[in-house]
């Protein structure tokens, strides 16, 4: 769906508007976020260790080389999802927050013990979805969990949007996925093969990127601008455009 993905973007997207960003990889088991931002070799202590006493917070937190203020707090992995306390995550990320503007959990998939822990130790949610109905059901289940939690603020991240399908009528629209789920939308991400490129030394000037530093001035800045991924696909080059996806 994109989580981690958007997780890696928006901490780049962020730390290159001058804040400091930590983002810790909550999915315990698969610890996708260190190779998402290809900083997985450079991996010594992860959030096990922090945990057990083997290191200290600072020592386990891998700097992006690529954007000052970014950094990482691996997962384990060797540990099972148990394996790391919801008392013990949570004291992480309250330390993390007294010392970066920013503390961005990268969530696993599912909605058990790993969703349970990385919640209960956040004060604000984003939900990414897709506009497919199996994704809307989850969205929609997963607001309605989140209620019973102490969030200060929810909002929708609508993500791999084709705008020649929402033109097409063969895909919602945003519009329409706000109103099925009600709940505040914040960004809306192109369907893009350069999805993770925002990341790294020669980020792409791709549609994708264009979304991600919208969030992130939305965040940042208080703007509420969402993209609009239908744009390309309107007028005549739009259609002309639309045809050739056809053919
Ligand atoms: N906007 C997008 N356009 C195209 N591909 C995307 C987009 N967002 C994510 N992807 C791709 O989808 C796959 C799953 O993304 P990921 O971020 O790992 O999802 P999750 O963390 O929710 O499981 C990855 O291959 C990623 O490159
Ligand atoms: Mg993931």
């Amino acid at each position: 769906m994109g989580k981690t993905t958007i997780c890696a973007s928006l901490g780049t997207a962020l730390a290159k508007l001058g804040a400091r960003v930590a983002l810790v990889d909550a999915d315990i088991t698969l610890n996708n976020l260190d190779l998402t931002l290809g900083l997985e070799t450079s991996v010594v202590y992860d959030i096990s260790d922090v945990v057990s006493g083997k290191c200290r917070l600072k020592q386990a937190l891998l700097q992006d080389p690529y954007a000052e203020g970014l950094f990482v707090l691996p997962s384990s992995h060797a540990m099972r999802s148990g394996g790391i306390a919801a008392k013990d995550f949570k004291e992480i990320i309250l330390t993390l927050r007294e010392n970066f503007d920013y503390v961005l959990i990268d969530c696993p998939a599912g909605v058990d013990e790993g969703f349970h822990r990385a919640v209960s130790a956040s004060s604000e949610a984003l939900i990414v979805t897709t506009p497919s109905i199996s994704a809307l059901r989850d969205a929609d289940k997963v607001i309605t969990l989140l209620d019973s939690y102490k969030m200060q603020n929810i909002a929708l991240v609508v993500n791999r949007v084709r705008g020649d399908l929402v033109l097409e009528g063969e895909m919602l629209s945003v519009a329409d996925i706000v109103k099925l789920l009600h709940i505040k939308i914040i960004s809306c991400i192109p369907e893009d093969d350069k999805a993770l490129m925002m990341c790294g030394s020669t980020p792409a000037l791709s549609l994708h990127n264009q979304a991600i530093v919208m969030l992130a001035h939305n965040i940042e800045c208080g703007t509420a601008r969402i993209f609009d991924a239908t744009a390309k696909y309107r007028g005549i080059v739009g259609k002309i455009r639309r045809k050739l996806i056809k053919i």
